[in-house]
C-alpha cells in the first residue's frame, strides 16, 4: 500500500535518455550515481536517478517476466537500484503502456500489475511509463490509471511519471489516474527552437500544476552542448545564456528537473546552473503557485512571467526570445500592485545572488538576446 505523499512539489533528478539514448550500461549508472552526489546535484535537490528505455531483453521470460540485459546489467536491476540507494539517492526505471516501448522493447500492457510488482521487488521509486505501441481499442486514460493502481498495489511508494505527450486532453484527466506528472509535449531537442516552441506551447497548462502532479516539459537539455548520443535530441546545442533561460523557464512554469546531460563532466557553467539555490528555490516553493504571463507593449518576443511564492514574496521572470538584446519592462500595476498604495519591490537577482534595494513603479532590465533575468521581489516601502 502506499504510504509516502509523493511530488508534493515538482520532482527533480537525472535521466539517461537525452544524452545516453540506448548506450548505457551498469558503470556509466553506478559513476553517474557518484557524481550525483560528488557534483553536489543531490544536495541541490536533485534525488532520483532514471534509467530509460532500452535496459531490457527484447522478450519476457517463459513465466512473463522483464529480463535485465546481462550485457548491460549483469548484476541485474536490484544490484544497481541498491547501489543508488546507497549514495542516499532514488532510483527509477521506464516502461511503456503499450505492447512495446518505444525503443521496441516489452511494454507493460495487460502486464502491469506483474511488472509493477517487479518493479516494487527491485527497489524502484519512480516509473517513466510512455504511451507507444498502445492498442487503438485501449485509452491511454485506462492505461494510465490501470498502471497508477499496480503501482499503488505494489506495497512500495512508486512515483508514477507519465510520459503522454500532451495527447487526449491529457491534463483533464491525469491528477485523477494517480500519476504524479504528465509529460504535455513531444520530445525536447538540444536546440534554441526547441525550448522555445515547448516554453511557448505550455502556458495553458501552467494552472493544472499543484503538488501531487505537475505539468511535465520534458528533460533538460541543459550542458548537452549538442554532444548526446541520442541523434533525435542532440542537433547542435545550445549557448550558456540559453541553457540558463531554459533552466529557469522550466523552473518558474514548476516542470520537473529531470537532467539530461552527462553530468561526470559538466562544464563549470552547467553545474553552476543546475545548482541555483535561488532558481531551485523557485520550482520547489511549497505552494506550487502556477506563474502567469505579462506580455510587453510592442515586442511579442519579450514578456514576464510572475510567481506568486509560499513566504508572500513573488519570483519576476523577464525573458527575451528575439535575437537582439531587448529592454523587457513591467509596470508593477500590471501585476496588480496600486500606485496610489506608495509602495513599489524589492529586488532580490537569482543570477547574482544580490540585494539590489526598491524599484518603483516599473523595472526595465535588458535582457540578452534569448535571455533572461529572474529576481525574487517583496513589495516595500521606501
Ligand atoms: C519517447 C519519450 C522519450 C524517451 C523515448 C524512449 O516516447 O518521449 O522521453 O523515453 O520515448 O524510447
Amino acid at each position: 500500500m502506499k504510504t509516502d505523499m509523493m511530488a508534493q512539489t515538482p520532482p527533480m533528478g537525472w535521466n539517461s535518455w537525452n544524452t545516453f539514448f540506448d548506450q548505457y550500461d551498469e558503470k556509466l549508472i553506478f559513476d553517474t550515481a557518484d557524481a550525483m552526489v560528488e557534483q553536489g546535484l543531490l544536495a541541490a535537490g536533485y534525488e532520483y536517478l532514471i534509467i530509460d528505455d532500452c535496459w531490457s531483453m527484447r522478450e519476457r521470460d517463459a513465466a512473463g517476466k522483464l529480463v535485465p540485459n546481462p550485457e548491460k546489467f549483469p548484476g541485474g536491476i536490484k544490484a544497481v537500484a541498491d547501489y543508488v540507494h546507497s549514495k542516499g539517492l532514488k532510483f527509477g526505471i521506464y516502461s511503456c503502456c503499450g505492447v512495446r516501448t518505444c525503443a521496441g522493447y516489452p511494454g507493460s500492457f495487460e502486464h502491469e500489475f506483474s511488472d509493477a510488482a517487479q518493479f516494487a521487488g527491485w527497489g524502484v521509486d519512480y516509473l517513466k511509463y510512455d504511451n507507444c505501441y498502445r492498442p487503438r481499442t485501449m485509452t491511454s486514460s485506462m492505461l494510465y490509471r490501470r498502471m497508477s493502481m499496480a503501482l499503488r498495489q505494489s506495497g512500495r511508494d512508486i512515483l508514477l511519471a507519465a510520459c503522454q505527450w500532451g495527447t487526449e486532453d491529457v491534463h483533464q484527466w491525469i491528477r485523477s489516474s494517480g500519476a504524479h506528472t504528465f509529460r504535455s509535449t513531444i520530445d525536447i531537442q538540444d536546440a534554441w527552437k526547441s525550448i522555445e516552441a515547448i516554453a511557448s506551447s505550455q502556458m495553458e497548462n501552467q494552472c493544472f500544476n499543484g503538488p501531487g502532479c505537475f505539468n511535465d516539459m520534458d528533460m533538460l537539455v541543459v550542458g548537452m552542448y549538442g554532444k548526446g548520443l541520442n541523434p533525435e535530441t542532440s542537433i547542435g546545442g545550445c549557448s550558456d545564456e540559453e541553457y540558463q533561460t531554459h533552466f529557469a523557464l522550466w523552473a518558474m512554469m514548476n516542470s520537473p528537473l529531470i537532467i539530461g546531460c552527462d553530468i561526470r563532466n559538466m562544464s563549470e557553467k552547467t553545474k553552476e546552473i543546475l545548482t541555483n539555490p535561488d532558481i531551485i528555490a523557485l520550482n520547489q516553493d511549497p505552494e506550487c503557485r502556477s506563474c502567469y504571463r505579462i506580455d510587453v507593449y510592442g515586442n511579442p518576443d519579450t514578456f514576464v512571467l510572475v510567481k506568486p511564492l509560499s513566504d508572500g514574496n513573488y519570483a519576476l521572470g523577464f525573458f527575451n526570445f528575439s535575437d537582439v538584446a531587448a529592454k523587457v519592462s513591467l509596470d508593477f500595476w500590471d501585476m496588480g500592485l496600486s500606485c496610489a498604495f506608495g509602495q513599489g519591490m524589492r529586488f532580490h537577482d537569482c543570477f547574482t545572488h544580490e540585494d539590489m534595494g526598491i524599484q518603483k513603479e516599473f523595472f526595465a532590465p535588458t535582457v540578452a538576446s534569448h535571455g533572461c533575468r529572474v529576481y525574487r521581489c517583496s513589495i516595500a516601502e521606501d
